[in-house]
């Protein structure tokens, strides 16, 4: 049984994975293990159809324990180190719509916990960096890739050499947060987001394959993997229940199976 990360699922097939660890959610290695935990139940559970990443209405994550990594001598990181990334690219490879929703900081490897997500909500009060450099070291959890490919290099250098803190309505203009509301709305938001994306169809998994797996890749490479994924949207129910529906009552009126 996890201690800090609790994966509850609600009527609608969304997922919350709770991060608590009080006071600031700080990510130890049995945190991130549990956390990838909670990533293999999202992605494995068919009654599972989106999911949101909360720390609660605090905190989202202060970053990597600092208390605990300056215990550790460079052979334990570098022997755990491994596990940290599969952890959190287990957490980016989930196969459904995630969302982070952020109150209050988010900070180093919080920062690059709420990267995983295919979308991030933060509170008006959110604030959104990558402080390691202060540490004397750099991200370790994706900060330096996954933020780059989503704000640029400029940016994401900035971001990464100042270490400075960046107000949630900064991190909008920069395309690093998506929304930002009122800090007890946040959650609410979040859900009610992810509840429109569980009705999706299967092809939103497609979407996200086609995606996240694309970018990675040179543009005809990419383009072949969606002609590959395109197709088989055909392969499923959903495909049919879509086109159906529009065939006969116009358009956005189906109601898909995720099959
Ligand atoms: C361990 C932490 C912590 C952290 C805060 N605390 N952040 N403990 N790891 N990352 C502890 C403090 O020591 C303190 O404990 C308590 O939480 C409250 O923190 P305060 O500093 O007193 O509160 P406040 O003044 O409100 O400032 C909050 C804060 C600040 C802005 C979050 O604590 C801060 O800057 N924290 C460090 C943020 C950071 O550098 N993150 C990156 C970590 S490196 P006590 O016992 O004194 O009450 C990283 C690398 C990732 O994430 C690489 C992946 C492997």
């Amino acid at each position: 049984m996890a201690e800090h990360v609790a994966v509850t699922t609600d009527e609608h097939g969304v997922a919350t994975i709770r991060l608590d660890r009080a006071p600031v959610n700080a990510l130890n290695p049995q945190v991130w293990s549990e956390l990838g935990e909670a990533a293999i139940t999202c992605s494995t559970d068919d009654g599972i159809a989106a999911v949101v990443l909360w720390g609660g209405p605090k905190v989202f994550a202060a970053g990597a324990d600092i208390k605990a990594m300056n215990a550790m001598t460079f052979q334990e990181l570098f022997a755990s180190g491994g596990g940290l990334q599969e952890a959190v690219k287990a957490l980016a490879r989930i196969p459904k719509v995630m969302i982070a929703a952020i109150n209050g900081y988010a900070l180093g490897g919080g920062c690059e916990l709420a990267l995983t997500a295919d979308f991030r909500y933060a509170a008006d009060n959110a604030q959104l960096g990558q402080p390691e450099i202060k540490l004397g070291i750099i991200p370790g959890a994706g900060g330096t890739q996954r933020l780059t490919r989503l704000v640029g290099i400029s940016k994401a250098k900035q971001m990464v050499y100042g270490g400075e803190f960046y107000a949630a309505s900064d991190a909008l203009a920069m395309g690093l947060v998506d929304e930002v509301l009122p800090p007890d709305e946040v959650y609410g938001a979040a859900v009610e987001a992810a509840r429109g994306y569980a009705k999706g169809p299967f092809a939103l998994r497609m979407a996200k394959k086609a995606i996240d797996e694309g970018v990675e890749m040179d543009l005809d490479s990419a383009l072949r993997l969606e002609t590959t994924l395109f197709t088989a949207t055909f392969a499923t129910d959903d495909r049919r229940i879509g086109m159906d529906s529009f065939v006969e009552h116009g358009p956005g009126q189906a109601t898909f199976t995720r099959n």
